[in-house]
């Protein structure tokens, strides 16, 4: 560039208003802007809820609950369990508190469900029948003549289903929280399923009329009375057990 066209371009820049030197080099003031940045503002998306372990929140629902009444609503309040959507009532327990014996069974059924009381229906009235037998009752105030009553899960399995590993895993927290809190001297399990869930076994015929122990109490696992209706021929050996609960509880 000539000595002219320099000073002319000098001249051009001082009337744009250039009024300082200030490096040798040129610089493209294009290239060394940086993109326009937002201005930054606090995140106030909320964090994803961290996902919900029906397990963990059944446990610490039940672990807090100080008494049978507290564990019951408790349970109610509990919205995990997709049973309850199709249940009438919640099945809590029935008979005494503070009995020595303690029925687990499995699941409430129509007659159950509908009054929202556990083994009430055609099975219940042969239960009861049973434990009449040896002198036993829901109704009875004594401890060691009177029941308390429960099953696996509190909502009625639609048409009568099995219960699924997942409401038992879900169930569980509850039921162990209920036979401290209820404290009985021993355990009886009517079927199948409250064996596996209690037990983590199956195979009543081979685990019936054997004692053996569950949350820390001794157990024993009978034919489901629903099961005797089926094969009256069982009740023989019921009635076996039925002795054998009687001789443990004179015992002491
Ligand atoms: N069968 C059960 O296991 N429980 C009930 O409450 C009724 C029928």
């Amino acid at each position: 560039m000539d000595h002219a066209t320099a000073l002319a371009l000098l001249d051009w820049q001082i009337e744009l208003g250039a009024t300082e030197a200030i490096g040798d080099a040129p610089v493209n003031r294009f290239e060394s802007v940086e993109p326009m940045r937002k201005p930054k503002t606090p995140d106030l998306t909320p964090e994803p809820p961290a996902a919900a372990d029906p397990v963990a929140e059944a446990r610490a629902l039940a672990e807090n609950a100080t008494s049978l009444e507290a564990l019951k609503a408790a349970l109610s309040s509990y919205q995990h369990c997709d049973l309850r959507k199709g249940a009438r009532n919640l099945v809590f327990a029935d008979g005494t508190a503070g009995a020595r014996v303690m029925v687990i069974g499995e699941a409430p059924g129509r007659d159950e469900d509908q009054q929202g009381r556990p083994f009430v229906g055609r099975a219940g009235q042969l239960l009861d029948a049973m434990f009449a037998a040896i002198d036993m009752g829901r109704d009875r105030p004594e401890p060691d003549k009177a029941l308390y009553i429960t099953n696996i899960l509190p909502w009625r399995p639609p048409q009568n289903r099995d219960p699924e590993p997942a409401e038992i895993a879900m169930m569980l927290p509850f039921v162990t929280r209920h036979v401290e809190l209820a404290a009985p001297d021993i355990l009886i399990l009517m079927g199948n399923h409250a064996c596996q869930a209690l037990l983590g076994r199956k195979g009543i015929t081979r685990l019936r009329g054997n004692w053996t122990e569950a949350l820390g109490r001794p157990t024993l696992p009978m034919f489901h009375p629903a099961y005797l209706l089926r094969n009256p021929a069982a009740k023989r050996e019921a009635w076996a057990d039925l002795l054998a609960l009687q001789h443990r509880l004179r015992e002491g």
